[in-house]
């Protein structure tokens, strides 16, 4: 047989079935269009790279490489996480209400590589997931190559428990999970009240279902006082964390720095063994010199350096909504987040978020089409807008851009 040049390998008609579900991402696809300077994004989900702790990971990064400490830093390390930082996060847990032991805690890449897993471990494809309505797209993205339903998932509606499960039974498949943001969601920026956090629990105490608990954003919270982990809460009632159906995930990258992967996921002993052994086939372990990094910088500066975000982001947050109440037209309406990097915004019915961009965009100023965070892509007239990302003077500019672009679209 001779190999022909000239015929292409067509690999992709080999890919498996699951991969019609992966869908390149919206947000990602349009950053790539965003590096132009004159635009004032507000597109971007992403920390403010001005305000990352530099010099103590420049610091943290030599210390690691020195003569005495790079043989371990550098060599391959646990599944479970470099033992100092679980550690470390079992304070940090502690403080916010979850009483857990190392054993309770898995090291991961970023939260993200956390939603894969639990994907990976829990759906069968026409499994149900449960989910906000919006919810953060990136958690579909990876849930999506399991191949499950998604359903809605609404703690305020009284949709009876028995609905949920014969939906889900009709489709195929059972209720494993439900998904959630409790403080300031990608992308609404709503927190959920601890009521809401409880019936949360009761709720999926009686589908029998598991709950994952994003906390991306819980340190970033600029006013309002904070509210517990639905961990927090289940562990009160149920006393011992190993009789919890929470999953915690936590992450370093919107406090610390995203570039270097980390975060984590707390839970019952048995999902921590089940993820580690997940780990172990996906990539064995999560970065060893990231992980002492993040440590040795959490130690050093964790508590100064979310106070100086807080400061920053929330100048930023009030600057956007003053500006949005300035600049805004008749029939707009916006979330009033006490926390996080957005606002979400909901347009005049008839009025199309990803229409809305294109002239947006002509105007200089860019945000994300809402209808992507939506797993059915409904409610269109919506958009999501970062602050974090732009100080004030920007954020009142771009404001007024968009208010003027919605204006001539009613
Ligand atoms: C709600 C939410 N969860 C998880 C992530 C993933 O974060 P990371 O993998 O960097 O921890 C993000 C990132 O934007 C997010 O917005």
């Amino acid at each position: 047989m001779s190999l022909s040049p000239k015929s292409p390998a067509r690999l992709n008609t080999l890919f498996a079935k699951r991969t019609q579900k992966m869908k390149a991402s919206e947000i990602r696809e349009l950053l790539k269009l965003l590096d132009q300077p004159d635009i004032i994004s507000f597109a971007g989900g992403i920390p403010d790279p001005a305000y990352f702790p530099r010099v103590a990971f420049e610091q943290a990064m030599l210390k690691a490489t020195s003569e005495q400490a790079a043989g371990i830093a550098l060599q391959y390390s646990t599944s479970e996480g470099y033992t100092p930082l679980r550690d470390w996060i079992v304070d940090y847990m502690g403080r916010h209400g979850v009483t857990c032991t190392r054993d309770n805690i898995l090291i991961t890449a970023g939260s993200q590589q956390a939603l894969d897993y639990l994907g990976k471990l829990f759906l069968d494809p026409n499994d149900t997931a449960l989910v906000a309505w919006p919810t953060y797209m990136g958690a579909l993205g990876a849930f999506n190559a399991y191949e499950p339903r998604y359903d809605r998932f609404d703690p305020q509606a009284n949709r009876p428990v028995e609905d949920i499960e014969a939906d889900a039974e009709a489709a195929g498949g059972r209720v494993k999970f439900v998904y959630l943001s409790s403080d300031f969601a990608n992308p609404t920026g709503v927190t959920l009240t601890e009521d809401q956090r409880l019936t949360v629990l009761k709720r999926a105490e009686a589908l029998g279902c598991a709950v994952i608990e994003d906390a991306a954003y819980q340190e970033l919270r600029y006013t309002g006082a904070e509210v517990k982990p639905m961990l927090a809460l289940e562990i009160e009632e149920k006393g011992d964390i190993e009789d919890c159906r929470t999953i915690y995930l936590g992450s370093f990258s919107k406090t610390l720095a995203p570039g270097l992967r980390v975060g984590w996921a707390v839970a019952a002993k048995p999902v921590i063994q089940q993820m580690v052994l997940t780990k172990q086939a996906a990539d064995l372990q999560t970065a060893t010199i990231n992980q002492i990094a993040v440590n040795e910088v959490a130690r050093g500066v964790f508590d100064d350096h979310v106070a100086t975000l807080r400061e920053v982001y929330g100048a930023r947050l009030n600057a956007m909504l003053a500006a949005l109440e300035r600049h805004m037209p008749e029939g707009v309406e916006w979330t009033r987040p006490e926390g996080g990097m957005f606002v979400w915004v909901t347009l005049p019915k008839g009025m199309g978020g990803a229409e809305l961009l294109v002239k947006a965009l002509e105007a200089k100023v860019a945000f994300v089409p809402g209808g992507a965070f939506y797993a059915d892509g409904s409610h269109t007239n919506t958009l999501r807008l970062n602050f974090s990302m732009s100080p004030a003077a920007k954020i009142e500019e771009g404001i007024a851009r968009l208010g003027d672009v919605i204006r001539a679209g009613i």
